[in-house]
């Protein structure tokens, strides 16, 4: 195998074996690692040590294992924030049903728990146990709660078990693993991709202090917004008006209305990647904005609207233009009209919602439509799902090129 790190930008993963037969397998998974010039660290839980000695794992890894929440080797009691602080990525393999069970509920029990609580950076749990305990609905009930903690899983596979049942259940092979974790740790999916994001509802002004607007919060953008600064992208997020901050490292650029909206995006959407859209723009304003506070009149009152410029439509007919994403918030018949829409605006993914469960929460789930058809994103914090929408992106740019 060849060694893809230099020395210099070599990545570092701590390894966490909880206690299960597959433990042996783990020995396995750091040979490959370490023979691809990856840094391993190896921490262990007690019932882990059980089935492998540490001084294997020691060996293999060319570093000392640690077990123990009270280590003395490392100062002022700390081992569960210091043994992670530089890593790039957090392996539990492999993960028993009681590792998972802690996990989902936040105990922080003993040194692997308590790391994984303290961790900054991404964690991957490979899952291994029996195939009745896997399928249990309080295990089924924790892999939900892990997804919705952006837990990542790898398997379990199905196949024979040590207990001599057949089932889901197998922990996945080393190789498997090691080359999920490669992946992992390899370059950022959007690196030099330039991403263009609306986000927020639009306003839309009747007179001096009036206007039409919407729910939109702007969570969902400015989380899709982060996601995409996360996956390496350089971004652009034109907002509309929120109260929120602008994710780190991306550049805002405040508008109100739609028009406003789409003469910002128009000039860069012309030079970028992706455009995801977002925004819950208003489709109408009044034709006309008065210039001083209306004043109340007797009996009732007219107000004409004229149709605001499709912002997605106009991008996605532009030649050359960036991969386009569209948001649907439905109430109703989610399934046909975004299907519908995804056609009529011609763009190559659109996400859907429903409108009721989406505006102003903290979390959502959307039905992605593509031309393969749909994919589910099940219901998680806003940034969670976005980091997945923005790796469904990713999965489908080599197919398209500019
Ligand atoms: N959009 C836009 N410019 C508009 C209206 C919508 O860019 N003037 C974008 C939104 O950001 C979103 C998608 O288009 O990505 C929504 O499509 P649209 O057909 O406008 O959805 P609705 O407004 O929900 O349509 P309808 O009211 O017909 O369901």
């Amino acid at each position: 195998m060849k060694k893809t790190q230099t020395m210099a930008g070599r990545k570092r993963i701590l390894l966490g074996v909880s206690g299960g037969v597959a433990a042996y397998k783990a020995a396995e998974l750091v040979r490959l690692l370490v023979k691809a010039g990856i840094d391993v660290r190896v921490v262990m839980t007690e019932a882990a040590t059980r089935f492998v000695g540490p001084a294997t794992f020691q060996a293999l890894s060319g570093q000392p294992v640690y077990t123990d929440l009270w280590d003395a080797r490392i100062p002022d009691s700390m081992a569960h924030i210091e043994l992670s602080r530089d890593r790039d990525l957090v392996v539990v393999a492999p993960a028993s049903a009681n590792f998972m069970a802690r996990l989902a509920n936040g105990l922080a029990d003993d040194l692997l728990s308590t790391l994984c609580l303290a961790r900054r950076c991404p964690l991957l749990l490979a899952p291994a146990m029996n195939v009745e305990m896997w399928e249990n609905a309080a295990t089924q009930d924790n892999v939900r709660r892990l997804a919705s903690q952006d837990v990542g899983l790898l398997g379990p596979a199905a196949g024979d078990q040590a207990c001599g049942e057949t089932g889901r259940g197998r922990m996945l092979e080393p190789a498997q693993i090691f080359a999920a974790v490669s992946l992992r740790l390899g370059p950022k999916p959007l690196a030099g991709k330039k991403v263009l994001v609306t986000a927020g509802p639009t306003y839309e002004p009747i007179d001096t202090v009036r206007g039409l607007t919407n729910l939109s919060s702007g969570k969902m953008g400015y989380a899709v917004a982060q996601a995409a600064a996360e996956a390496g992208a350089d971004v652009t997020l034109v907002s509309g008006a929120t109260a929120l901050e602008a994710p780190a490292g991306v550049t805002r650029v405040d508008v109100r209305t739609a028009r406003e909206m789409r003469e910002a995006v128009l000039p860069l959407a012309r030079n970028s990647d992706i455009f995801i859209a977002v925004a819950a723009v208003a489709d109408y304003r009044p034709a006309e904005t008065h210039a001083h506070k209306l004043k109340r009149g007797a009996g009732s009152m007219t107000m004409e609207l004229v149709p605001n410029p499709d912002i997605l439509g106009e991008v996605a007919a532009l030649k050359n233009g960036p991969f386009c994403v569209g948001f649907a918030a439905e109430t109703e018949n989610l399934q046909a009209y975004a299907q519908e829409k995804r056609r009529k605006k011609n763009i190559p993914l659109l996400a859907a919602n429903l409108a009721q469960h989406a505006f102003g929460q903290e979390s959502n789930s959307l039905i992605l439509f593509d031309a393969k058809g749909e994919h589910e994103l099940p219901l998680a914090p806003k940034l969670v799902v976005a980091r997945q929408l923005l790796d469904h992106i990713a999965a489908m740019l080599p197919k398209r090129a500019r």
